[in-house]
């Protein structure tokens, strides 16, 4: 713990804890929680965190057959949630609408990079999920079976997963920034039959092309047998006769009716797989269900960012991630709210775009990452000050900790003073918000304040101790909550090791990330303490890049570590000890960044490669990051007794 090399993160929580930042009055004032129904539901969740948790289940969702059981906790770490209840997330997030005024309320507004737009109201997703389901019931696809969904930020993304959760099909959506090696490896795990993808997406005027990557993907991963396609950005791609099909050539066709009955599923039933990095090895499916995780994501959403019904709601995340899942498709729907979506890059053509999408669309809140905020905070505050912001009420950041200075501009900038930061602390495991403040919460600027209700969330010692008041030590969660995943797929085992394992005789949750508490008690979070990288907020494994470096044929062995970096949070370096006569050239560097461009994606790209003879190393072989990373930020480098020479 307190890894030296985090001392800079250590004096902005030192400073910034001083600075507390009251929730401004016309907030409180009609916030979904007020102050004491917040003290009230903390002392509830606190000592009850099962019954209250019930009551939001009542309140927040409607089932087809009520639980026997809230929690079933017999068989830890697997553990239930609402045990024999009967539900069907797609049936929250848009069937019941139309039984509603609701039918005619804007569920989806969407704004392509090029700048067409496309509007849904609920009644209208409707028939669109529902066309969709019956073309993949058309193709084959049952309840149960995984379907891999790989495309840009697009309407039919947000079709394609309601659809899958219909009929009570496993989806396992792939960020369309990934590429080949990434999207072939996550379809082989899943054993998907069926790809939905597109001819592309448009990034800064130029077209991803993502027909391409699939193609090639599924020659590695050749269990695909159906690939459904989406015409979007409409230059040339390959088709191949007998299994690819454009999704509105299929749309025209008398499967594709615009009724489709809504599968009933158990609580428990998979929802869909995510996959996420870990400390080894290849990415871990993380498995979420359609019960306990609907409860979660609605609860958290309708709190947190205090969503009304006239609110437009814009989580400028991608859909590809758990944040996507949870707050662009699924947690907006459930509450029946107005979502705004956008394609493309922030910058695309001007630093403005996005001031100018808040301004044109009267987005009321915006929920972004730290990096989104310092890359914007760049270009400086004539961009954001010449349009009218004033729709804002809310603002939000995930993904990594946000320094303080990013902080203030955002408050100041963006949010002109007026509009409380809701710092959600949460992760692809945990499905829904863990750590974050409330609307009515007093803020410090880089800290995600207190646990949400019903969360009972600590920092220890290696012993399992509570640490003291700035102290660092193992962010644990010590209580099971509905929306946590239920396994690895495929791999109980390395569920219960990766997440159970170093506080097993407790029964608490390893968050992987290391965090103090103020002596107020706020939380901070400081990193991770795995080999997971977080570059840009996006989450990356150390094990992934490695192993897209050693696939090129020059390449004898790799170790990857993340470096801090003002803009991206962090960026990864890389150490390459190249084969004997393999002949490498002289830009080798460059090669290699553009191999692992080509097999993870731009997002895994090293900012540096640096090849090397030899690599630090344990006497039993382990390669010592701490050394890597000391010399690459030009700091002491430690104990070095145990390195093998
Ligand atoms: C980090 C993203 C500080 C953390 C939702 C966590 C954060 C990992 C915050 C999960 C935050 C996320 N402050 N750090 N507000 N939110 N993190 O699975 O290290 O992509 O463990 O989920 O992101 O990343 P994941």
């Amino acid at each position: 713990m307190g890894d030296h090399l985090d001392r800079r993160r250590e004096e902005e929580i030192l400073e910034a804890e001083q600075q507390v930042y009251p929730p401004p009055e016309h907030i409180t004032a009609s916030a979904n929680v007020s102050p004491e129904d917040y003290e009230r539901f903390r002392q509830q969740g606190t000592e009850d965190p099962v019954s209250f948790w019930e009551d939001r289940a009542h309140e927040m969702v409607d089932w087809f057959e009520p639980w026997e059981k809230v929690l079933d906790d017999s068989n830890p770490p697997f553990y239930r949630w609402f045990v024999g209840a009967r539900t069907n997330i797609a049936y929250n997030a848009v069937d019941r609408h139309l039984e509603t005024w609701r039918r005619n309320k804007l569920a989806l507004i969407w704004e392509g990079e090029p700048g067409d737009t496309r509007t849904f109201s609920y009644y209208r997703l409707c028939r669109e999920v529902n066309r969709f389901a019956n073309i993949l019931k058309g193709m084959g696809v049952q309840r149960g079976d995984r379907v891999t969904i790989y495309m840009g930020r697009i309407p039919e993304l947000v079709f394609a997963m309601l659809a899958c959760a219909k009929i009570g099909a496993v989806h396992s959506v792939v960020y369309g920034g990934f590429s080949v090696e990434a999207l072939a490896e996550r379809i082989e795990d899943a054993q998907s039959r069926v790809l939905i993808t597109a001819d592309g997406a448009w990034l800064r005027g130029k077209i991803v092309r993502l027909k391409d990557i699939a193609d090639e993907a599924v020659k590695r991963s050749p269990v695909v047998e159906t690939m459904i396609v989406v015409k979007r950005t409409g230059q040339e791609v390959y088709m191949e006769t007998g299994r690819d099909f454009w999704l509105h050539e299929l749309q025209q066709l008398p499967i594709a009716s615009g009724y489709c009955e809504t599968e009933v599923m158990d609580a428990e039933d998979p929802l869909f797989i995510l996959y996420t990095s870990g400390t080894t090895g290849k990415p871990k499916g993380v498995l979420h269900t359609h019960g306990g995780y609907q409860v979660g994501i609605a609860t958290t959403l309708k709190w947190a960012f205090d969503i009304k019904e006239e609110d437009r709601w814009w989580c400028a995340a991608d859909p590809g991630w758990i944040t996507g899942h949870s707050y662009i498709v699924y947690g907006p729907l459930i509450l029946g709210a107005t979502s705004f979506m956008y394609e493309g890059a922030p910058n695309y053509p001007y630093p403005d775009r996005w001031w100018r999408l808040i301004e044109h669309y009267g987005i009321t809140i915006l929920y972004t990452a730290p990096t989104a905020i310092r890359g914007l905070m760049r270009f400086g505050d004539a961009w954001p000050n010449r349009r009218d912001l004033s729709s804002l009420r809310l603002l939000g950041t995930v993904g990594e900790p946000i320094n303080p200075e990013a902080w203030r501009w955002y408050y100041r900038v963006i949010g002109k003073e007026r509009c409380p930061i809701i710092d959600t602390w949460w992760q692809t495991e945990t499905g829904n918000f863990m750590i974050t403040p409330l609307p009515v919460t007093p803020l410090k600027p880089g800290s995600a304040t207190f646990p949400f209700p019903g969360i009972i969330a600590d920092v220890v010692d290696e012993e399992g101790n509570s640490c003291g008041p700035d102290e660092d030590g193992y962010l644990v969660i010590k209580h099971p909550w509905p929306a946590m995943l239920r396994t690895i797929y495929g791999d109980p085992d390395r569920y219960v090791e990766q997440y159970w394992s170093k506080f097993r005789e407790q029964g608490w949750y390893l968050a992987g990330d290391s965090a103090r508490k103020d002596k107020d008690g706020y939380f901070w979070i400081i990193g991770r303490i795995d080999d997971v990288i977080k570059v840009s907020g996006y989450r990356l494994g150390t094990a992934e890049v490695e192993s897209a470096l050693v696939s090129h044929p020059a390449v004898a062995e790799a170790a990857v570590i993340g470096v801090p970096d003002e803009l991206k949070g962090n960026v990864i370096y890389a150490y390459c000890i190249l084969r004997e006569g393999a002949g490498a050239g002289p830009d080798i560097e460059e090669e290699l960044k553009q191999h692992v461009r080509h097999e993870m994606g731009p997002i895994a790209v090293p900012a540096r490669i640096e090849i090397v003879d030899r690599l630090p190393k344990t006497r039993s072989g382990k390669i010592m990051r701490r050394v890597l990373r000391a010399r690459a930020m030009g700091l002491p480098e430690g104990d070095l007794s145990t390195l093998a020479d």
